[in-house]
């Protein structure tokens, strides 16, 4: 059943926290309960929780879960244990670079707090809070930044979108679809198609989920279709998420993007990329230092309960690939939207 209210992938209730299960969307809304740090884990790890800043959201809560459950009353042995939590949770999806940040904050904060354990466990939830509020505030700023550099002919625009990257990506309003969401208020959206994402179908399954809970139009099409669209004159903008970007604008996101931007480029149709600045990773000089996180290839050989290929193939399951900067029209972010070659720039902005 869906909720009427806006989607807020991960909330903080009482004592726990509340996920939406992102596995069964669109048939099922489920609510997830996580009172622990390895089922928050769990729960990163199988994307349940899923895209890159609502996983760092979901890490800092997990790291608090983790804080929560250590005994000791002794400062360096709380620190210590609270080393071992941070690292369960680093080692749940390596691509993306928010979560990496999350934790690196909710360790600092763990380190900068003075006093008891019982004040550093409490200054963990309030800094978890903060990283989940001030990632819905960037989103909105990113979805308005992006109105600045649309295209502003034809006055209503069709954009092409790819996995998900809308509220259920984030702790709200969402990044590419956060843009989708800001031209669809100011009545500058005809419609987004939103490209089915396979493997896991992302946005078959999730942005058209988030656009019919909206009221937004929404086409899905096959990843495939792309090209066709665009030859057809259907496409006015291409707007995507990542996952992390290096310092060069080298941007890596779902599977199958690389190949949207290089169609883009044929057709000459913008493709921008929507993100945070705590999704980019100055410390990396391009996109080939990305880890890029393999998955199980059941995602391939099966749809739903179905196996599609015949017994004895061999399968490769990268959930991520690189986007050359130099295919990148713009980086739009909550400080503004930078060509790739300026994204150094920002690099004094980026939240601590
Ligand atoms: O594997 P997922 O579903 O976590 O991948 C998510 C994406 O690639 C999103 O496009 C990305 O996180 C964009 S940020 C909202």
């Amino acid at each position: 059943m869906m909720s009427k209210s806006p989607v807020y992938p991960v909330i903080w209730h009482e004592d726990r926290v509340l996920l939406i299960d992102q596995t069964k969307l669109p048939s099922e809304y489920v609510i997830v309960e996580i009172s622990r740090c390895d089922d928050m884990a769990r729960a990163i790890k199988t994307m349940i929780v899923r895209g890159a800043p609502a996983i760092g959201v979901a890490a800092a809560y997990g790291m608090y879960l983790g804080a929560r459950e250590i005994q000791t009353q002794e400062r360096e042995a709380f620190l210590s244990q609270l080393e071992d939590v941070a690292q369960v949770l680093r080692l749940t999806r390596p691509t993306a670079v928010n979560l990496f940040w999350a934790i690196a904050r909710m360790l600092k904060t763990a380190y900068e707090t003075i006093g008891s354990v019982e004040a550093l466990q409490a200054s963990l939830l309030k800094t978890a809070q903060a990283i989940q509020l001030e990632d819905l505030q960037t989103c909105q700023m990113i979805g308005d930044r992006g109105l600045e550099v649309l295209p502003s002919n034809p006055q209503q625009l069709c954009l092409l979108t790819y996995c998900n990257t809308g509220a259920l990506a984030t702790a709200g309003y969402g990044t590419a679809l956060g843009v989708v969401r800001s031209a669809w208020r100011e009545g500058r959206l005809a419609r987004v198609y939103a490209s089915e994402t396979r493997p896991r179908q992302q946005g078959a399954k999730l942005t058209s989920w988030e656009c019919v809970h909206e009221g937004i139009p929404v086409t899905v099409i096959t990843d495939n279709m792309a090209a066709h669209c665009m030859n057809r004159g259907m496409i006015d903008a291409v707007i995507v998420g990542a996952d992390r970007i290096a310092a060069n604008g080298d941007t890596a996101n779902k599977i199958g993007t690389y190949s949207l931007a290089i169609v883009a480029k044929a057709h000459n149709i913008p493709f921008y990329v929507a993100a945070p600045l705590s999704t980019v990773d100055f410390k990396l000089s391009n996109g080939m230092e990305i880890p890029i996180e393999e998955r199980h290839p059941s995602e391939i050989y099966q749809i739903g309960e179905t196996l599609v290929c015949p017994p004895g193939v061999e399968f490769y399951n990268p959930a991520f690939d690189v986007t050359p900067a130099d295919l990148i029209t713009g980086i739009i972010t909550e400080k503004g939207v930078v060509t790739p070659s300026e994204l150094q720039n920002l690099q004094v902005m980026q939240p601590a």
